[in-house]
């Protein structure tokens, strides 16, 4: 099963985010390091990472359906995933068709909705990989940057989109619908209070994740751009600070997916990560199910103590039930 990939998934190509106050997310968009497009709807405006992968943002309003958040007040109205070619477009739309709207546009991009009432759309993947240089780094016994100094990083300028948080009130309810109608795969979990997945067998660690939120209901909790290293994690956050955006979590490292991150308040109704370093997995990854505790969110970090010593974590612990 979890080297099958039946709809040929590639990722998250877009989201698209309806908030409150379209001038602070421009610009909040703008600062972490997104270049801005040239849209064909003034209303929308777009922004870009290196590979492709985008946000669109637009005035929120309850009026209209495609600029109503999931969950109210700013967050994210359609999720966009990317597929290989368009049979795997043509066979999610008789899959989805089934039982549910399953509608192509005239872009020939397939909209849907997943079980929760998140909106989804696949489109023919547009992402392309830009090659980096690998960074070098001088390990004891093991130098590998010779006679160079290490680079520096005063911004970041994202590569792509990884992954998308969603908060719900029961994430092993949640994710049934991708298990068993898209095919995406549990990477890890938290017990069933938080479930890691990734669209393709293949790949990067999670492209979703669901949690068990603090407060009841459906709405976007974060979304992470995968950036080179550490330095452009770090220097990115450092010029997102100075700029005078708030940090949510970090600088840290998590332990499940390994990634190096660092969070900050968003003005897209939650919070935006830096993320490097993250696990990369085939069908030869063995998913754990990893005990929800308020620890297991980093193996460090800055600014997430409480006074007990112990750390702030993410996850509600309303919900402790097995798949
Ligand atoms: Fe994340």
């Amino acid at each position: 099963m979890a080297s099958e990939n039946r709809f040929r998934f590639t990722g998250v190509e877009c989201i698209k985010f309806a908030v409150e106050n379209v001038d602070d997310a421009v610009r909040f968009a703008t600062d972490w390091g997104l270049t801005p497009v040239a849209s064909v709807d003034p209303e929308v405006r777009i922004f870009r990472s290196v590979d492709g992968s985008e946000v669109h943002v637009a005035q929120a309003d309850e009026a209209r359906a495609d600029r109503r958040p999931v969950g109210g007040g700013s967050g994210m109205c359609e999720v966009v995933w990317g597929v290989e070619d368009r049979a795997s477009l043509l066979a999610l739309a008789e899959e989805l068709g089934s039982d549910r709207r399953a509608e192509f546009d005239a872009e020939g991009v397939l909209h849907s909705v997943d079980d929760l009432g998140i909106n989804l759309a696949f489109r023919l993947a547009q992402r392309r990989s830009a090659v980096y240089e690998a960074t070098r780094f001088n390990s004891p016994g093991r130098p590998d940057r010779i006679n160079r100094r290490a680079p520096r990083c005063e911004a970041a300028k994202p590569h792509e989109i990884s992954h998308l948080a969603i908060g719900v009130d029961d994430a092993g309810q949640a994710v049934q619908f991708y298990l068993k109608r898209l095919g995406f795969i549990v990477s890890d979990r938290y017990a069933n209070r938080g479930v890691f997945l990734r669209c393709s067998p293949s790949g990067n660690h999670h492209h979703v994740f669901f949690m068990n939120a603090k407060v009841p209901g459906t709405r976007f909790n974060h979304l992470a751009f995968k950036v080179r290293d550490i330095h452009e994690v770090i220097g990115g956050g450092q010029h997102l600070e100075s700029l005078g955006w708030k940090t949510f979590a970090g600088p840290g490292r998590h332990i499940i997916s390994s990634a190096c991150f660092w969070y900050f308040q968003s003005p897209f109704g939650g919070a935006w990560e830096y993320a490097a370093d993250e696990d990369v997995v085939t069908t030869e990854w063995e998913s754990q199910d990893f005990a929800a505790t308020s620890h297991i969110f980093t193996e460090w970090t800055f600014g997430l103590e409480k006074s007990d010593g112990t750390l702030k974590g993410p996850i509600s612990g309303s919900k402790d039930k097995t798949l």
